[in-house]
């Protein structure tokens, strides 16, 4: 069978829907729902509290430390600690970032507020943000303007961009980060498996990925990249007992344990199926081929970019040109608040998006099809011919 049908035929909201918000949280193929329950269900029926099989989920987990390392290609040198979604990396980096009194802060116009809440409260404590636009052809220049003027503690952006799907040159900013002893932490909440990563996440000192977009895992999934020297640069106060079971009390409080140990910032009973079943979402997608699965993802979405610029009073604010599956439009006539729900209505699931783009993204998964794509085409040609505003 055509591997794309197969692949298709295992998303279960395809039948029912045209279903073209993966950027906001992918569907399980049936063979990895069907394992995360199974895992669950193992979990509970062996009892979950049995010191005998305990051991096994943190070889699980394990496993998927492993792959993750294996997809992100990472160095032996960099750490990957898991954590339940992108949100909490970033806190857990943004609330102990060591930060110089009155450092300014380099951020952009298409973040997610997951970054943008803990930014403002940086600001709160005196650190100005400066905010870049990143879309523009001259991004790198406006950030090399900001730390030629001002003393920077951290440049904090998207790698993709969740509004337009534009990928940052993170070689070029890593270099420009280095150059200016600033650490740089990319936002990877719209890469994986959607665009190759391994040159970000090697550029940055905190890269942070999540597990339930186009890596089809279930929510409760993320990691945090560290790169050597990164741990130093955060007050740790977020530090848990780590894997396994600490018999001793502390001999010396101040110092701590004495080990280092990734978990160590995974604290505390976790939801091991999710985490064991990341590996299993990883594999699935692997045996498609990164390089074909980014392919196909992307052919998609551009043949869906050009069948939707033909339609009357759409104009594209995004497209796919640079290899990702992400498209945006907006819709003569219609607010993105009202467009979102209008195409709903017609089975079509898009997500709205604020300033700057003000338009409707649509986010392509392999599953999707010639035949999403026709549907998608013809509700917003329906819907253009009856706007809800003036235009
Ligand atoms: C760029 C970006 N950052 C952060 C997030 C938040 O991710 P999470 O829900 O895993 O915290 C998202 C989710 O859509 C995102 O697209």
């Amino acid at each position: 069978m055509d591997p794309w049908l197969r692949f298709r035929q295992d998303i279960r909201c395809t039948e029912d829907l045209t279903y073209f918000n993966v950027g906001t949280m992918g569907p399980m193929p049936i063979p990895i729902a069907e394992r995360l329950l199974n895992l669950w269900d193992e979990w509970n029926t062996q009892g979950p509290g049995d010191p005998a099989r305990y051991e096994a989920w943190h070889d699980r987990v394990e496993e998927t430390r492993r792959t993750l390392a294996r997809v992100l290609a990472l160095s032996d040198d960099r750490l990957l600690t898991l954590k339940q979604n992108v949100s909490a990396a970033l806190l857990f980096v943004l609330a102990q970032i060591r930060l110089a009194p009155g450092s300014h802060l380099i951020t952009s116009d298409e973040e997610h507020p997951a970054l943008l809440a803990p930014l403002m409260d940086l600001a709160r404590r005196g650190h100005p943000v400066h905010v870049i636009r990143f879309s523009a052809e001259d991004m790198l220049e406006q950030i090399r303007v900001i730390l030629q003027g001002h003393s920077v503690g951290l440049i904090a952006l998207s790698h993709v961009s969740h509004m337009t799907g534009r990928v940052v040159r993170a070689a070029e900013l890593g270099r420009l980060a280095r150059d200016h002893g600033v650490p740089l932490l990319l936002d990877g909440a719209q890469a994986l498996a959607h665009v190759p990563l391994a040159e970000a996440v090697s550029a940055a000192d905190f890269y942070i990925v999540n597990g339930q977009k186009w890596s089809l895992a279930p929510a409760g999934c993320a990691a945090l990249v560290l790169a050597p020297g990164a741990v130093e640069r955060l007050d740790l106060r977020w530090r848990g007992p780590g894997r396994g079971w600490h018999t001793q009390y502390p001999q010396n409080w101040e110092g701590g344990w004495d080990w280092v140990d990734p978990a160590q910032f995974e604290s505390g009973t976790q939801p091991w199926p999710l985490w064991a079943v990341w590996k299993d979402a990883l594999d699935y997608l692997e045996v498609f081929g990164w390089e074909q699965l980014f392919e196909h993802q992307h052919r998609m979405a551009r043949d869906l970019a050009a069948a939707l610029a033909i339609v009357k009073g759409v104009e594209l604010a995004a497209t796919p040109d640079q290899g990702t599956a992400t498209v945006a439009i907006r819709l003569s006539g219609w607010a993105p608040e009202a467009l979102q729900p209008a195409l709903r209505s017609r089975g079509v699931v898009v997500r709205a998006l604020g300033a700057p783009v003000r338009g409707i993204r649509l986010t392509v998964g392999a599953y999707n099809n010639e035949e999403d794509i026709r549907r998608a085409v013809d509700a917003v040609r329906d819907l253009a011919a009856n706007g809800t505003l003036p235009s």
